[in-house]
């Protein structure tokens, strides 16, 4: 059988390595001639992967037609993915569902009118020079995003009409539609989940957290575990997810979503996606914690050919966290031993791409932060997480360079 992968960045190597595992033949597209993952597969080509008649020509001959799209991490070309499901049959998202979930407008606009996502959100479209701030409402904070965007690139937090004016109302005409929305407060969460016949299943989901606002960039995630304290805000989750999959049109996919926790305990939907989360969650944290290794399961439910069964039924574990290197304005001068850490922290994996020398500056968005590295630790509560955390950062011998 032939598994298709259509964007190959260095996020689509896990699923590629565990598709051959399962026996299949790879074929990667990918714009990029670098992208990583074309040399990982069976077969690949570069393509422009935004336009679906391209990859179909590819697709169509005998010899690469797929069996199944393989789940990766990819933003708005996800549309592509659902075209290419449509036109083979196969089990996986659709392009109009795919459509509806990497266009921030069109998602809000569907969801606020099914009751779904409680906020106000005005489109900017490229090009233009209206509104200033006086035509919005009073709804701020705001938060500033690009319809297509994905990673958090270009996301702000202005927290007055004088704030969005001067720091972004200012800078018009954009090249790109933005959309700029209420923000929402709370704690924010991230889900990894499936539809399975449109049925929803919570894999795992995780606490996030963030740098301060502005910029608010993930730098961690806790695994979040049903308990007597949390199962009303766990279930209302399951609830949503479900809800927001038959609106949207999701059956048979993985999906990913960032949600925030509001203050009446009731979340709040901020973005899904028809995909598997990046991050080293899908490939590394979700299935240390989850016991779910959701690329996988995918796979083998997408294909009975296969003849295995899956399940995503998440085996409770303990408490765990994967911390990014969220180091900020500093120069490394010495990064602490792998070994020595080993032996003194519940560590379950430690990946420091930090070397003494380097300097980091501030975290503003995914890029800035994902390639410094990871590690991963478990213990009996987020509280002794934190600690540990802290501990580990103070291994580090770090200069202040502001
Ligand atoms: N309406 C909102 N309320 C509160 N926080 C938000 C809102 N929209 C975005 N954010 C914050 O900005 C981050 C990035 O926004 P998101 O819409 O997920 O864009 P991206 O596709 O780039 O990930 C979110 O993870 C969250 O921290
Ligand atoms: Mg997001």
């Amino acid at each position: 059988m032939r598994a298709a992968v259509i964007g190959a960045s260095s996020e689509s190597i896990y699923t590629i390595s565990k598709a051959k595992e399962l026996g299949l033949f790879v074929v990667a597209l990918d714009g990029n001639p670098k992208a990583p993952g074309l040399k990982e597969a069976d077969a690949s080509f570069v393509v422009d992967i935004r336009d679906p008649e391209k990859v179909f020509e590819i697709l169509d001959k005998e010899e690469n037609k797929p069996d199944v799209v393989l789940p990766v991490p990819i933003g708005r070309y996800l549309t592509t993915t659902g075209a290419v499901n449509d036109r083979y049959g196969l089990v996986g998202v659709t392009e109009e569902a795919a459509g509806i979930c990497t266009d921030k407008y069109e998602f809000h606009r569907i969801l606020n009118e099914n009751g779904l996502r409680d906020a106000e959100l005005y489109l900017l479209p490229a090009g233009s020079d209206v509104p200033d701030a006086s035509e919005l409402n009073d709804m701020y904070p705001v938060v500033v995003k690009p319809r297509f965007g994905s990673g958090s690139r270009g996301v702000e937090i202005f927290n007055s009409r004088a704030e969005l004016e001067e720091k972004f109302l200012k800078g018009q005409p954009y090249d790109e539609d933005y959309c700029i929305e209420s923000c929402i407060p709370g704690p924010e969460y991230g889900v990894d989940g499936v539809f399975v016949d449109g049925k929803f299943k919570l894999i795992l989901l995780r606490g996030k957290k963030n740098t301060p606002p502005p910029y608010r960039e993930c730098v961690g995630y806790y695994s979040v575990l049903r308990t007597e304290e949390n199962k009303e805000f766990y279930d209302r989750v399951v609830d949503l997810m479900q809800k927001i999959g038959d609106c949207v049109g999701f059956k048979d996919n993985l999906i990913h979503a960032d949600i925030i926790k509001d203050n009446n305990n009731r979340p709040f939907i901020i973005e899904t996606s028809a995909r598997p989360s990046g991050h080293n969650l899908h490939n590394l944290f979700t299935p240390m914690a989850s016991g779910v290794d959701e690329v996988v399961e995918f796979i083998k439910y997408a294909l009975p050919g296969l003849n295995k069964t899956y399940s995503f039924d998440a085996k409770t574990k303990g408490n765990m966290v994967i911390r990014y290197f969220d180091f900020e304005d500093v120069r490394v001068n010495k990064v602490p031993d792998e070994k020595e850490l080993m032996k003194k922290y519940p560590l379950k994996a430690w990946q420091c791409n930090l070397q003494p020398g380097m300097f980091l500056g501030k975290v503003t968005n995914g890029a800035s932060i994902m390639g410094r590295g990871f590690y991963v630790l478990e213990a009996a509560t987020h509280f002794e997480l934190d600690g540990y955390c802290d501990a580990i950062k103070s291994e580090f011998e770090l200069e202040e360079t502001k």
